[in-house]
């Protein structure tokens, strides 16, 4: 039985938050650099989808006038395929309305297939292409914007 709930993360969550890291990326963000951005970044903006005490999904954008730059989302392995993955973009996306922001933004590997499909489900539409933007392995950044002002709103008829 699974108790999902979601709220904002803090540096409590940083051990956490780098062992999903570790679990997904080649080039994982350091535990320093998530310290840093959750102390001393004001613009910055880090969520989490907790199953009771434990950190399963997290993502973070920065709050840029009226644009969120979506920094990362990763789910632990273990909670693939879910659906965890869309219920935290789509609460980012709305705690990131919630602060003005009228269009997000994103990079995403020209490889990854999983991620380009949710963004691509929540709306995000390819806008250009970065040559050779990531490394290990060496690999295009896809360019997707998201315009908030465009999205369904719930119970639209
Ligand atoms: C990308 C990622 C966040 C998706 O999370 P998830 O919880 O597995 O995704 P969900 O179960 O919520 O799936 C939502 C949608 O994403 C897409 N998707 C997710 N995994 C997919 C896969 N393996 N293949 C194809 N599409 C996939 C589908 O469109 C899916 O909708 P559907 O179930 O109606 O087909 C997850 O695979 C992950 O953490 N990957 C490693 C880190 C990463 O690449 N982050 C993105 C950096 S830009």
């Amino acid at each position: 039985m699974h108790d999902i709930h979601f709220r904002p993360l803090t540096v409590d969550d940083v051990a956490e938050m780098s062992h999903i890291e570790h679990l997904s990326f080649s080039r994982p963000t350091s535990k320093e650099a998530y310290t840093n951005e959750l102390v001393n970044n004001d613009r910055a903006f880090y969520y989490g989808l907790f199953d009771g005490e434990q950190l399963i999904a997290f993502g973070g954008y920065w709050l840029i006038l009226d644009e969120g730059h979506v920094i990362n989302i990763a789910v632990h392995p273990a909670y693939r395929r879910q659906g965890y993955g869309e219920l935290l973009m789509r609460q980012v996306i709305v705690a990131c309305m919630a602060q003005g922001a009228k269009k997000m933004t994103l990079e995403v590997r020209k490889h990854n297939t999983p991620a380009q499909y949710l963004y691509q489900k929540l709306g995000f539409i390819k806008s250009g292409i970065r040559p050779k933007y990531y490394d290990d392995p060496k690999d295009d950044a896809v360019i997707m914007w998201l315009d908030m002002l465009k999205m369904p709103s719930e119970g639209a008829e």
